[in-house]
């Protein structure tokens, strides 16, 4: 599948692409910057082991029919705005956490609710938004031997772009889970504070979610 990272570039999306390049998926990662994301490209291509694309965000969308979202929630309105129109039509997964520096282990809710719902506002209904991947930290995305043990919740309104999202997210080696409609993505994006908070005060890096009592283990 064609798939642009915007903010390729940076921790969380350079994980990502590696890992999505090795299930055998095109990777284009998109940056402010073409050139700062063909340089990127490269590296993380050979890292892969498979050619990954590098091009300014809005050419990136262009060649995708998957756009995942990968900047800080500072610029994530912004960005979207940038890119609302060449976003037309595509399903876009924003991982996007509404942190406010510096009290990241305090849950702060931004005035739309979550993030995933003003994405949703921004770009309108012609993108199938989904959201998820809000409690995978970019090192353990970014070491190829890392093995997970922890789960994704995912969360959409439009049941094959969800599906398609779960089936993207298992391919980066995660179990990922269905977790509703849009709207609880107020929930998932408010535990990523709690992790955070977890990770200071037992001294962790990788505080992680795992859903118990499921069919599926
Ligand atoms: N890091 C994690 O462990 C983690 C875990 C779960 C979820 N997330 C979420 O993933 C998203 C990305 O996190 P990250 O840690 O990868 O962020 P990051 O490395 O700080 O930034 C990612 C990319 O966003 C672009 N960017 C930065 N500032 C920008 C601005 N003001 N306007 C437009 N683009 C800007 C930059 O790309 P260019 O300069 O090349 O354009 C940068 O490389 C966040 O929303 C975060 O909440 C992160």
């Amino acid at each position: 599948m064609n798939i642009a990272i915007v903010g390729g570039t940076g921790r969380e999306g350079k994980g990502i692409a590696i890992r999505w390049a090795r299930a055998g998926h095109d990777v284009v990662i998109g940056s402010r910057d073409g050139e700062r994301a063909s340089a990127a490209a490269l590296v993380l291509g050979e890292t892969a082991g498979r050619a990954i694309a590098g091009a300014a965000n809005e050419a990136a969308v262009a060649r995708a029919e998957v756009v995942l979202l990968a900047v800080p929630y500072a610029a994530h309105a912004e960005t979207l705005r940038g890119l609302a129109g060449a976003l037309s039509g595509r399903v876009l997964i924003d991982i996007t956490v509404p942190l406010v520096p510096p009290k990241v282990r305090v849950v702060q809710l931004p005035a739309g609710r979550s993030a995933a719902e003003e994405a949703q506002a921004i770009v309108g209904p012609s993108v199938r938004v989904v959201a998820g991947l809000h409690h995978v930290g970019a090192a353990e995305l970014a070491d190829p031997a890392h093995q997970f043990d922890s789960d994704v919740l995912v969360c959409g309104d439009d049941a094959d772009a969800k599906a398609l999202a779960i089936r993207l997210i298992a391919d980066l080696g995660l179990r990922a889970l269905d977790a509703g409609p849009l709207a609880n993505a107020v929930a998932l994006e408010s535990l990523t504070p709690v992790l955070l908070h977890l990770n200071k005060t037992y001294t962790a890096a990788g505080a992680g979610l795992r859903i118990t009592g499921l069919p599926t283990g």
